[in-house]
């Protein structure tokens, strides 16, 4: 027998990583003005995202899941949004031409505020202080009282998730995104570096492409396929409250969809199988994802699947692994092992970052480009071996000129973290060293199958 599920049916099991909101009725207030507020996405489209990795999970397309680790309410700006949308269309684009498989485009964006911490305190100098849970909860201001939380903050997150989804939309269906552009995409920093050039290359083979299809008489102004990308949303579903205050019942189907993103995702932190998270995401009908690290044992992630999509629906779950470049070979061999067994079937994405991350010694937390490659390319061997597909990758990067990974073809040192080290949370990629990474791994992917 299933048990019965509401929006609200996850108030009753125990829910990591909530911050403590000072003023109960002031929560409960902002709550009710979003629960009023138009969804950010529709459900018919939380739907074509599902069948689109319905198509990764079973080997036919690639998952490019990428954005900020936290959007910020200081940066945010149309130039912020576009150079993001920039990076992910130049990378979705050596991917689709070096692998000739599609490229599922889902960015850490217009939502991504919420972060766990592994302790409500951190040390900032001398003072102790409670923990910035990202924008959406606290400032991350050194001070205690930038770090309140207010709950008028999931009011600005909501705003702020509807006008970045309504930038994209534009950009994705407006002609920015169109592949006769793809040389446009080249920001000025990345365009006279090697990674560049060899973009510069691969634009060059587009270009020549697309003239010979409209040589041979192929009309392709009348391709909107070319022109235009769908280009989804998806944040750690952490906030429970604000989720569900941006839960409906779709019209068409009567299922119920947390219309916040199209895809949500479940942290490392909060993946207990009698937890809030996991009760709360078993019951949407948007594809779901969960984070697994490298302690996680094969009968913990039969059990999640069983729980999360019991139905065994293609493209309703995808599991993100984050082992650590050195673990990830033998970690997740087994898992994917009992899952292939079980016939489970789920998008295997690889989440390169957050098993890499280290202090430097300058006390900058930082990861090593390498690092991240070699994450993938264990992940790539794993799935070699147990005959499953490498489905795709989940990082973390910035359109900017940041200095916050050391690394890549300009080769940073932790001498350079200093010099734009710009992040409110984890250290990203930057523009170059993203197509830098989309190359190598168009290369892995090619050569393992
Ligand atoms: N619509 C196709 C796709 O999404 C082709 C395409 C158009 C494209 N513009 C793009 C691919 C930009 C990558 C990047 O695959
Ligand atoms: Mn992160």
């Amino acid at each position: 027998m299933a048990r019965s599920w509401t929006p609200s049916s996850w108030q009753s099991c125990v829910a990591e990583q909530q911050p403590e909101w000072p003023d109960v009725a002031a929560r409960d207030g902002a709550l009710a003005q979003i629960a009023g507020f138009p969804p950010l996405v529709f459900a018919g489209e939380a739907r074509s995202l599902q069948a689109s990795l319905a198509q990764v999970a079973a080997g036919n397309a690639f998952l490019l899941q990428a954005g900020d680790c936290a959007e910020s309410f200081d940066e945010f700006s149309a130039n912020n949004i576009r150079e993001k949308l920039r990076v992910i269309l130049q990378m979705a684009v050596v991917l689709t031409y070096s692998m000739g498989v599609p490229v599922v485009k889902v960015g850490r964006m217009a939502g991504q505020f919420a972060k766990p911490r592994s302790s409500p305190f951190e040390k900032i100098g001398d003072l102790e202080l409670p923990s910035f849970r990202g924008h959406i909860v606290n400032d991350v201001h050194p001070n205690a009282e930038a770090r309140i939380p207010d709950p008028q903050r999931m009011v600005q997150a909501y705003h702020q998730s509807a006008s970045t989804l309504n930038l994209l939309r534009a950009f994705t269906k407006g002609g920015f995104a169109d592949l006769n552009r793809v040389n446009a995409w080249t920001q000025e920093f990345v365009a006279s570096s090697p990674e560049g050039q060899r973009y510069v290359a691969l634009s060059a083979e587009i270009e020549r492409a697309l003239d010979f299809m409209r040589a041979c008489g192929i009309d392709t102004e009348n391709y909107s396929s070319l022109h235009e990308v769908d280009v989804y949303t998806s944040h750690e579903a952490l906030l429970l409250g604000y989720e569900e205050a941006l839960t409906r019942q779709d019209s068409l189907t009567g299922q119920w969809y947390d219309c916040s993103a199209h895809m949500l995702w479940i942290g490392e932190r909060t993946r207990q199988l009698d937890g809030a998270h996991v009760e709360f995401l078993r019951g949407v009908g948007n594809p779901i994802g969960c984070k697994v690290g490298p302690t996680t044992s094969p009968e913990f992630v039969l059990e999640l699947c069983e729980a999360l999509n019991p139905a065994q629906v293609p493209g309703r779950l995808t599991l993100i692994s984050r082992m650590g470049a050195d673990k990830v070979e033998d970690s997740l061999r087994p898992l994917l092992h009992a899952v292939r067994d079980a016939g489970h079937p789920v998008v295997w994405a690889c989440d390169p970052m957050h098993g890499n991350t280290f202090t430097a010694p300058n006390g900058r937390k930082t990861r090593h480009f390498e690092s991240i490659v070699d994450e993938i390319s264990g992940f790539v061997r794993a799935h070699k071996a147990e005959g499953t597909w490498p489905g795709g990758i989940h990082i973390e990067l910035t359109g900017d000129d940041v200095t916050e990974c050391t690394g890549g073809t300009d080769d940073l040192t932790s001498d350079d973290l200093d010099d734009r080290y710009e992040t409110i949370c984890d250290p990203r990629l930057n523009a170059r060293q993203s197509l830098d990474l989309a190359f190598r791994v168009a290369e892995l992917i090619r050569d393992a199958v």
